[in-house]
């Protein structure tokens, strides 16, 4: 088989390690790729959202299946333009991809259906917006509608900090046509949990649960970043909320997705809260999160192939999808200074044991050399029986990973480890 997989990042790094283990498959495209996947795939110079050209290359190659692993080339409805073309596709058509791509329409999805989620408001006039901020419970959480690169939530612990993110979104425009809409959030407290989930629109499989850490520095301090590392499974994801979070929420999401004509098929992204009152929604993603990928794929014993065409083809439900009992934690290394700016360029090295268990994200090839290219370089997974060795693994093998200008939080997983005891 020849598969195509759209995106670039270590989440399709991890995707395309595992789709390579079926002996089926022949030959896999990754559109663009980057320096380190093409050690594992055919990188092509065709960006994700360059919906035209993926279709066309698409076509020409004879593409047997295909897997649209980011955020925009789904909402832009990549899925939609491949499948015209009798590509059979893993991931949402745009009219479901919707559930990430507008804050807008999953909370008001969720207030229909009953679906635990922070009480909200959502406003288009800014001047309606502000003064709606002189009353609110404080902190509040300001939100862009649209997708904003993963930087468009403030968690506001003023009123003036709301109010200037409010005017940031909808007045300077700082995430574009995202911010022309806000939706204006109760602040929620608990452990946070990412499950990612696969389903065919029928049924719902979860994978096993992360957790994922977002800050840039240790402790959970500094900016917000896409994720500087992960762990698996999340200690406080036990089986009793579990079953609650099927029962309350994964299923009663696929339901309402069906009952709005908007069947959701591919991966679903449950980012939660478990609040004192339940387990709420924090958000919705369409697609497998980064670097939440890079732990739950490795665990991952069934074949990936075989579930993705199960969820393309409605038949999830007669299909394993078995993860081991055991730990995965992987370590981000990203250029110093990100999320802001930071220096590229730098030539990466790695031992064969960390190429083996690297992911890469944002790097380039240069004359057979692998150079920094972008904020998260690499991810370095390690899988064990114990999250604490899983741990002491992810960083012992992570330092066989080397470039000018590295940075990696030394504390990955010590959250879950405390929880766990
Ligand atoms: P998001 O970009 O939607 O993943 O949000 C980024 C982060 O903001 C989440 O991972 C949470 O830590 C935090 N967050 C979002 N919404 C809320 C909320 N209603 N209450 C508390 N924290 C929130
Ligand atoms: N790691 C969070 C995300 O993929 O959105």
């Amino acid at each position: 088989m020849k598969l195509l997989v759209v995106g670039g990042g270590g989440r399709e790094h991890a995707i395309i390690r595992s789709l390579k283990k079926n002996p089926q498959v022949e030959t896999i495209y990754a559109l663009p790729g980057n320096g380190g996947i093409a050690a594992d795939a055919t990188c092509v110079p065709i960006g994700a959202t360059e919906i035209d050209k993926i279709v066309a290359f698409a076509v020409e190659n004879a593409i047997d299946y295909a897997v649209v692993a980011p955020d925009d080339p789904l909402v832009l409805g990549c899925v939609d333009a491949l499948e015209e073309k009798g590509i059979p596709c893993f991931g949402p058509r745009a009219n479901a991809a919707i559930i990430e791509g507008s804050k807008v329409f999953s909370k008001n999805l969720m207030h229909k259906y009953g679906i635990p989620t922070a009480e909200y408001a959502v406003f288009d006039q800014m001047d309606e917006a502000l003064s709606y901020l002189d009353t609110a419970p404080i902190p509040t959480v300001v939100k862009a509608d649209g997708l904003a690169l993963g930087k468009g939530v403030i968690i506001a612990e003023t009123r003036e900090a709301a109010k200037t993110a409010v005017r940031d979104m909808m007045e300077a425009g700082v995430f574009g046509k995202s911010g022309s809409r806000v939706v204006i959030e109760e602040f929620l407290t608990g452990p946070e949990v990412s499950v990612l989930a696969f389903t065919d629109g029928k049924v719902v499989k979860p994978m096993v649960s992360s957790m994922d850490h977002k800050r840039a520095g240790d402790n959970d301090t500094g900016l917000n970043t896409g994720g500087m590392g992960t762990v698996a499974p999340n200690p406080y994801y036990t089986p009793e909320i579990a079953e609650r979070c099927m029962k309350e929420i994964f299923l009663p999401t696929i339901a309402a997705m069906n009952a709005e004509g908007r069947t959701f098929r591919g991966c679903l992204y449950f980012g939660l809260m478990l609040t004192p009152n339940g387990p709420k929604v924090i958000e919705y993603n369409c697609r497998f999160g980064d670097p939440e990928t890079q732990v739950v794929l490795p665990l991952l014993e069934s074949d990936l192939l075989t579930i993705m065409r199960a969820c393309t083809n409605g038949t999830l439900a007669e299909t394993e999808a078995h993860f081991a009992d055991k730990h995965a934690c992987c370590v981000i290394l990203a250029s110093k200074g990100y999320p802001q700016s930071y220096q590229k360029g730098f030539p990466i090295t790695m031992t064969e044991e960390a190429a083996q268990h690297t992911y890469v994200a944002g790097a380039k090839l240069e004359n057979g050399q692998l150079l920094t290219s972008g904020g998260r370089v690499t991810g370095t997974t390690a899988i064990a029986d114990t999250l604490e060795q899983a741990i002491r693994e992810a960083y012992r093998i992570s330092d066989g990973v080397r470039f000018e200008n590295a940075y990696r939080r030394s504390d990955i997983g010590q959250r879950a480890l405390q929880a766990l005891k």
